[in-house]
C-alpha cells in the first residue's frame, strides 16, 4: 500500500507586517462587512478581490428566508468580478468577518462551495489567487486555493 502526505502552506501575519496595497484590500473587505446583509446568522462577512488591472471589487454576504438562497461573501464578490471584467485575472481576496459587535479574533476560513469558486477562476485565468483571511489577532495569508483545496474536482487542465 502507498501513502501521500498533503501539506497546507499558511503564513501567519499581522496587520502591521502588510504592505499598505495589502492593507487596503483587508480593510476594504472590512468595510464590505458593514453592508452585508445578515438577519438570520448574524454574521457579516465581507470580501475584497483584487484584479490584474489594479481593480478592486468587494462583496459580502446576502442571505435569504429561504436558506440555501442566500449566497457567501467570497462568491458575491468573485461572481461579479468575474461578470463585470471577464479578461482580467483575479489576483487576490481578503476575506473578513464581523459577529456579536467585532471583528473575530481568528480568521475565518472560506466555505467549500466558495473554495470549489476560487479554484475554478485560478483555472479560468491560469494564475494563483492569494487569499487574505482577516483576524483581530492575526492573519493567514495562503499562496493559492489548492493549499485549501487539496485534490479537487477539476475538469479543465492546469
Ligand atoms: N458565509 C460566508 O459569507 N462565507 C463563507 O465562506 C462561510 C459563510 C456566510 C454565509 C451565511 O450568510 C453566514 O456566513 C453564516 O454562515
Amino acid at each position: 500500500m502507498k501513502k501521500f502526505k498533503i501539506t497546507t502552506k499558511i503564513q501567519i501575519i499581522c496587520y502591521s507586517e502588510l504592505l499598505s496595497e495589502e492593507k487596503c484590500l483587508i480593510d476594504m473587505a472590512k468595510n464590505s462587512c458593514s453592508r452585508a446583509y445578515a438577519p438570520y446568522s448574524q454574521f457579516q462577512v465581507g470580501a475584497a478581490v483584487l484584479l490584474a488591472n489594479g481593480e478592486i471589487i468587494t462583496g459580502n454576504n446576502q442571505e435569504n428566508a429561504a436558506f440555501p438562497s442566500g449566497l457567501c461573501a467570497e462568491r458575491t464578490a468573485m461572481f461579479y468580478a468575474n461578470s463585470q471584467y471577464p479578461e482580467q485575472a483575479v489576483k487576490s481576496i481578503a476575506i473578513a468577518a464581523y459577529t456579536q459587535g467585532d471583528f473575530v479574533e481568528r480568521p475565518v476560513s472560506p466555505c467549500g462551495a466558495c473554495r470549489q469558486v476560487i479554484l475554478e477562476t485560478e483555472l479560468r485565468f491560469r494564475s494563483p489567487i492569494r487569499i487574505y483571511l482577516y483576524g483581530k489577532k492575526e492573519i493567514y495569508i495562503i499562496e493559492g486555493i489548492k493549499d485549501l483545496l487539496p485534490l479537487a474536482f477539476e475538469t479543465i487542465e492546469s
